[in-house]
């Protein structure tokens, strides 16, 4: 099966790396050889460095997709512009695509799904999510007899990287985010990573396969770990959490609950272990019960590990007919819908405030507050003051409040802000019990 690469970044490199390396063992698993015949870059002499002189090199990546003699086109060259115009050349072409672009398939996704299709060839995205866990697998084959009900996820390896350097190590934001991005976990925009739109992208295809609804990114709730403070990870931690960005899609039968955002996640839960750059999706299915998907979320050879094994799958039916191959996402195509998705404001959920107290406020102002959530109907299960990690003069008052609306929440916020005792805007963060 001759191979075309696009792109030899992080990725591609630890792909024609590891190919080269275990030649012989995928040989012998997939059935016949994969062979990189063709390499498009932007840079011929740091892409010779790599790849030798085995491979033929160019800078022209539209005469690898239009090939005939290539089989299969790996993109690993990100973005959706480029990334896009290549694939659909490819598919238009005949050629199989595997691709690690988790936003190109959740932005463009429907099309190159379509067009895939249409054209009878497969298009295949483990390396997307995740990365070296077999999510998309799992949903799409081992889950199959399952109505699932939830998945949660820690899916971005830099963000859970920065929030476990900032509360373990005391690291500032800054400080790890040059780490994750001098140790390759990053991506080229690291925005995406921490404002959460890489974790979304991969949300949106887990959603998809998970419940057979279409892709949609653009109703997703997202939100980062930009506005978040160590202070606030040494307070969770007091009140026995710790705060993970997860990605959240459940079921019911309003709609889709779709959402990006940090949580306070309980210590002692699975979830909160998953430390660094790791990732894990938690899946609940009516017969199987909760399965956890652990394993790296980021890196080289990580991700090379999730394209070959797509390699390997095409390998492995290279020929058969296009009816024979698993859909795209996980349902065939006339299945999907387009489930509605429920706003954020509509849901329901524990919520942890913090207000930073200035010097003199004290017990009146906290009694206050409280007395304001409750006329507001918000039910508050435990309140507390807590001292400031480093600096013990400065004092919160945190309140952990029972299962509420969150429009409900906002508005008792609201209306504690207008009152004579001004208590600043809290930080408000979702709490997840994950069970
Ligand atoms: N930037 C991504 C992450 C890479 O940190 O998770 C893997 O998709």
């Amino acid at each position: 099966m001759r191979i075309g690469l696009l792109g030899l970044g992080t990725v591609g490199a630890g792909t024609y790396r590891v190919l080269a390396r275990n030649q012989s063992l995928i040989q012998a698993r997939a059935g016949r050889q994969i062979v990189i015949t063709q390499v498009a870059v932007r840079d011929l002499a740091r892409a010779a460095a790599i790849a030798g002189t085995d491979v033929a090199l160019t800078t022209d990546p539209f005469s690898v997709v239009t090939d005939p003699d290539i089989d299969v086109v790996v993109e690993v060259i990100g973005g959706t512009t480029l990334a896009k115009a290549l694939v659909l050349r490819a598919i238009e072409h005949g050629k199989h695509v595997v691709t690690a672009n988790k936003a190109l398939l959740a932005e463009h996704g429907s099309e190159i799904f379509a067009a895939a299709e249409a054209r009878g060839v497969a298009v295949a995205y483990e390396g997307a999510v995740a990365v070296s866990i077999p999510i998309i697998k799992a949903l799409r084959e081992s889950l199959v007899a399952n109505h699932i009900e939830w998945l949660a996820g820690i899916i971005n390896g830099t963000s859970n990287f920065i929030l476990t350097e900032m509360r373990s190590k005391g690291l500032s934001f800054d400080a790890a985010l040059a780490d994750a991005q001098r140790l390759g976990y990053a991506e080229a925009d690291p925005s995406f990573d921490v404002d959460g739109i890489d974790a979304a992208h991969k949300l949106c295809l887990l959603a998809a396969n998970a419940f057979g609804s279409t892709l949609q990114f653009q109703q997703i709730d997202i939100q980062g770990i930009t506005e978040l403070q160590v202070a606030d990870m040494a307070y969770a931690e007091q009140l026995g959490y710790r705060i993970k960005l997860l990605g959240i899609a459940k079921r019911s039968d309003a709609g889709l609950e779709l959402r990006v955002h940090p949580a306070l996640v309980p210590v002692e839960h699975l979830m909160a272990s998953v430390e660094g750059s790791m990732n894990a999706v938690m899946v609940k299915s009516d017969a199987a019960g909760i399965t956890l998907h652990y394993g790296a979320g980021a890196g080289s050879e990580e991700t090379a590990s999730a394209v070959i094994a797509d390699l390997v799958d095409l390998a492995r039916t290279f020929g058969a007919d296009a009816h024979q191959r698993v859909p795209h996402l996980a349902f065939q195509s006339q299945a999907l819908h387009a489930l509605p998705v429920l706003p954020m404001t509509e849901l329901v959920g524990s919520y942890y405030l913090r207000f930073d107290l200035a010097e003199g406020d004290g017990d009146g102002v906290v009694a206050h507050a409280l007395e304001q959530l409750v006329q507001t109907g918000v039910e508050v299960q435990s309140h507390a003051l807590l001292l400031h990690h480093q600096d013990r003069a400065r004092r919160a008052f945190t309140i952990l409040t029972r299962p509420t609306r969150l429009a409900k929440l906002m508005q008792a916020v609201n209306r504690l802000q207008q009152l004579p005792h001004e208590l600043g805007a809290p930080t408000v963060l979702r709490v997840e019990q994950l069970t």
